[in-house]
């Protein structure tokens, strides 16, 4: 089977066919004897988590996911049955991907989640080849062991955050926010905002009365604007003139907001 799966993968390559899904190759008895008995489409390959049977008009047939996904269902996966390997369990102790990895720019495989060379707070998504760069949000690191954003402390590579590497204990201004800050606790950054009214000086580093942090002072006349207003202007990198919006007039409540797109600004 081995044998069999590697000889009709080069010959898809050798024909240049870009979607090895069409791929086919004739099944063991163990996968045509359960196409017969017509219970099964769709079945786990015995040895590879890239490969998978179909049934077609009762014969199996073995198909091929896409470059880097591993089978996952029928029409459970992030592209159809396939989906990222990590998703579905693969390694597991008796399956591994079958095919070799097709590599390209910043991509191991022609899909998947991969590490960034340099940066900790970056990664590569990687979909049929071509890499898209992605920020973790917050103080999160990029976690190559889970595939995604992870808090600092489970990053081993990445203790220290770089938004901290100045200031490991310590506020650090977020520019352009008046009320926002990083606070380096040990390397470790965790998002603080000023109580209503204050802002941050950047100074002395403290919360102060907003009138009297430069930059921060709350307009005379026109109305107070909202607190939503500030966090889209902080998430727009070519904001306006004034790099430091009006602060809130401290209505609103001063939870953290961990969902808006104002926190770009993560290990640049
Ligand atoms: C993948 O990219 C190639 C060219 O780069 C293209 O021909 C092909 O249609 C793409 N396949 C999918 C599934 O998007």
């Amino acid at each position: 089977m081995k044998f069999y799966i590697a000889t009709t993968f080069s010959l898809a390559i050798i024909l240049g066919e870009a979607q090895l899904g069409s791929t086919q190759a004739r099944a063991g008895p163990n996968a045509q004897q359960l196409c017969k008995n017509g219970k099964r489409t769709m079945f786990p390959h015995e040895e590879y988590c890239d490969y998978y049977y179909e049934c077609i008009n009762g014969e199996a047939i073995v198909q091929t996911c896409p470059n880097g996904l591993a089978f996952a269902g029928h029409q459970k996966g992030l592209n159809s049955n396939c989906d990222y390997p990590h998703r579905v369990g693969c390694p597991d102790g008796s399956r591994v991907m079958g095919q070799q990895p097709i590599s390209s720019e910043n991509c191991h495989w022609q899909y998947g989640v991969f590490p960034h060379a340099t940066s900790c707070t970056r990664y590569w998504h990687c979909w049929n080849g071509t890499a898209t760069i992605q920020q973790c949000p917050f103080s999160l690191l990029y976690n190559d062991a889970v595939h995604a954003c992870d808090w600092p402390d489970n990053v081993p590579d990445c203790q220290k955050h770089p938004i901290c590497k100045d200031t490991p204990n310590g506020a650090v201004p977020i520019e352009k926010s008046c009320v926002r800050y990083w606070l380096c606790v040990g390397g470790y950054p965790r998002l603080q905002r000023c109580p209503a009214g204050l802002a941050l000086n950047t100074n002395t580093f403290k919360c102060e009365l907003a009138q009297t942090v430069p930059g921060c002072e709350p307009p005379p006349t026109t109305p107070q604007p909202d607190d939503d207003d500030e966090l889209k202007s902080g998430g727009n990198e070519n904001g306006g003139q004034n790099s430091r919006p009006p602060q809130s007039n401290g209505a609103l409540p001063q939870q953290f907001r961990p969902s808006q797109s104002g926190v770009r600004l993560v290990g640049r």
